[in-house]
């Protein structure tokens, strides 16, 4: 929204074009936006299949350049990731009130009784051109419209009376030809933050959240200056009504900073159930949904540190394979402040204030999905060797469907790289109500998970854009280890272990380097002998039993090559009967106290007449030539999970690449899946 900036209509459609693009990781398969039109009872609207691209040459063929100048005006743009109903034009974002646009709105999320509202509304004369459970909403805002028979209440009145009305995790933008310049959005579950840019001075580096009674609002102790104190008391709002000549304000919600981060580095994250509203003067108020709920009166104006340059691409094709070549540095950033190498002491200042809790606690329970659970599951057996506390895992969802037993002395780990994931927040709620002590584990400061648990660490990979994970996983796995080492410390008898584990950590960004010059050997591999392939194994055990899922998962949403991972122990107890010489297998067989048991595996699968490639340590002897071998170097046993990913990363890039797939945005998956 901008405020009294003058702006040509092209200008505001490539800002929501371009923020469009950067948020394009979350769900891509259809497009949208509405945006004024010449006159203020005018709203437009374009969408469009497919990503963002497409979008673009819709616009750029329907919108005369460079269009309307406008004083101010509100538009809003949305990328979609099917949920309900199908990857249609008719279903994409914004939807509508009615043929005249009196209400649009676009959504993150998923309202669970819009079957009940749309029955209601129908039966009320509403029709409805969608499939989807967003149309509910414009068309309820409507009909709210319609029941004031002229009595006209706010723009954010109305949007509380209909938000009241929805169930599930949702966050909306909502524009009306009848308010024009104004904005109102509401968060519940998902997650949604505030821009603001302006060379005006702003009056505090807080807002508050506007009182239910006048006055209620409660200065903080010592929290504010007295300027700002005042600034409090005069007004909700940010901006004094000097009637200076300064340039006005612009306004810019998202789900995700990385939208907005080349307009401005000045934001406040929105609490659940907050609707926030900004009039046609540009003043910026934020309300509630419900009363009296003990949720803080402040939202905060925080700076973003994250650089534009980071969520760039760089020299590399994808986004993938430049996650991927970071690695040595993302591990650097995960152990960075953390370590004294010297008197081998770990201190993550996240956990500090919780960590004799932790200690005492009778279990740790490992929550995730996808990669994240994948981390968790490569680093429970060392978790349970250093801390001796029993580790139970829990895919999320399961966890969920299971409605599992949690009690206050269990300590509940959220591993999440965006910290935003539906079933893990989902997971996270439930722990929290039932007493345990959550720690969150994420890569984005400011998400829902990192906000809401008690305590944990921050992985600092770095912004992660590919849809496949490839840094977040080795530093979800460091971060995991580190807290284990940093409860482990009190015990006396595995200082020897933790130093030799500390040491290997050291080392390991110079042998990820190391690591990464198989490239081109996998390149090779790709190409001759596993890209046309129609299934492929992966086998290990111990540590490695992670890298097989992992690589499989990998190679399964980019390569579209069916791949499962498998523990080697299970080897004998179904999967040996698929073993033959056609089928493509790859063998995960480093040096730690595994090996013997790996290699009886390997004599299974040759004398079914298989022929594995052996990922292997450098030193490797002993394994016959007749076998193509990825060598990595030794490290200690719990850290070898973190090299021997990095070629099988590669592995399914490349094979991606080879089939042709779109690396960075796989066909039917999301960076971020913010649905249940
Ligand atoms: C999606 C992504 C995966 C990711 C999973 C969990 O499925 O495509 O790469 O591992 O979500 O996401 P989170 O952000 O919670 O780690």
């Amino acid at each position: 929204l901008n405020y009294n900036c003058k702006r040509e209509r092209k200008f505001v459609i490539d800002t929501l074009l371009n923020g469009l693009g950067r948020l394009e990781y979350r769900g891509y398969d259809s497009a949208g936006m509405a945006i004024d039109g010449d006159t203020s009872d005018q709203i437009l609207i374009y969408k469009e299949v497919g990503k963002v691209r497409a979008l673009r040459e819709l616009t750029e063929k329907s919108v005369s350049d460079p269009g309307h100048i406008y004083e101010t005006q509100t538009s809003m743009a949305h990328t979609r990731w099917a949920t309900h109903g199908r990857p249609l034009p008719i279903n994409s974002h914004p939807h509508r009130s009615d043929a005249k646009n009196q209400f649009t709105v676009i959504h993150n999320g998923i309202i669970t009784n819009y079957k009940e509202i749309k029955t209601v509304l129908l039966n009320k004369g509403y029709s409805f051109e969608s499939e989807t459970d967003t149309e509910v909403v414009a068309k309820l805002m409507l009909y709210i419209y319609d029941s004031m028979r002229g009595n006209k209440m706010a723009f954010h009145e109305m949007v509380k009376a209909c938000c009241k009305e929805l169930e599930g995790a949702s966050a909306f933008i909502f524009k009306s030809t009848h308010y024009p310049g104004e904005m109102v959005v509401y968060r519940r579950g998902s997650p949604l933050l505030l821009g603001i840019k302006t060379e005006k001075k702003l009056t505090a580096d807080f807002v508050d959240v506007e009182p239910i009674t006048e006055g209620m609002v409660e200065i903080q102790e010592g929290s504010v200056t007295d300027e700002t104190a005042y600034a409090r008391r005069a007004h909700t709002h940010l901006f004094s009504d000097t009637g200076d000549e300064a340039p006005g304000v612009e306004y810019f919600f998202s789900s995700d900073p990385s939208a907005i981060i080349e307009h401005t580095r000045r934001v406040l994250y929105l609490e659940d159930d907050d609707i926030a509203h900004i009039s046609a003067k540009g003043d910026l108020r934020i309300h509630r949904l419900t009363r009296n709920d003990g949720v803080s009166s402040i939202r905060s104006i925080k700076t973003l540190e994250m650089e534009l340059a980071e969520i760039m691409k760089g020299s590399f094709p994808h986004f993938m394979l430049k996650e991927i070549y970071e690695q040595p540095e993302s591990v650097v950033n995960t152990i960075r402040g953390r370590i004294n190498f010297e008197t081998k002491q770990v201190n993550v200042g996240g956990l500090r204030n919780h960590l004799s809790s932790i200690r005492r606690c009778r279990r740790i329970v490992f929550c995730a999905c996808g990669t994240s659970y994948n981390s968790c599951i490569a680093t429970r057996g060392i978790f349970e060797e250093l801390t001796e506390i029993p580790v139970s895992l829990e895919l999320a969802s399961d966890f969920m469907d299971r409605a599992s037993p949690i009690f206050r002395d269990d300590v509940c780990v959220f591993v999440s790289q965006s910290g935003e994931t539906a079933d893990t927040i989902m997971a996270m709620r439930y722990c929290l109500q039932r007493g345990a002590l959550c720690v969150g584990i994420t890569n984005t400061v400011g998400s829902t998970i990192s906000r809401e648990t008690h305590c944990g660490i921050h992985i600092n990979a770095g912004p992660e854009i590919g849809v496949a994970s490839t840094k977040a996983y080795t530093s979800q796995y460091l971060a995991l280890i580190l807290m284990a080492l940093q409860l482990g410390e009190d015990r006396s008898s595995m200082a020897q272990r933790r130093a030799e584990i500390i040491k290997g950590i050291q080392e390991l960004p110079e042998k990820i380097k190391e690591v990464l010059k198989v490239d081109s050997l996998i390149t090779d591999i790709s190409k001759n002998e596993l890209h046309d392939q129609k299934s492929l194994l992966i086998l290990g055990r111990g540590y490695q039993s992670a890298t097989c899922l992992e690589a499989a998962l990998k190679i399964k949403e980019l390569a579209y090559i069916h791949s499962e991972g498998i523990f080697s122990g299970e080897l004998k107890h179904g999967p040996l009967a698929l073993i033959e010489e056609s089928l493509a297998i790859i063998m995960l067989m480093t040096r730690d106290s595994h090996y013997i048991k790996a290699r009886n595996a390997l004599q299974q699968v040759i004398a079914r007449g298989g022929k594995p490639i052996i990922v292997c340590n450098n030193e490797e002897q002993d394994i016959s030539d007749k076998y193509r071998k990825i060598r990595i170097p030794s490290t200690v046993d719990c850290l070898s999970g973190i090299l021997a990913i990095i070629p099988l990363q590669l592995l399914s890039y490349h094979l991606a690449v080879m089939n042709g797939v779109d690396v960075d945005f796989p066909r039917n998956l999301a960076k971020s899946v913010t649905v249940e």
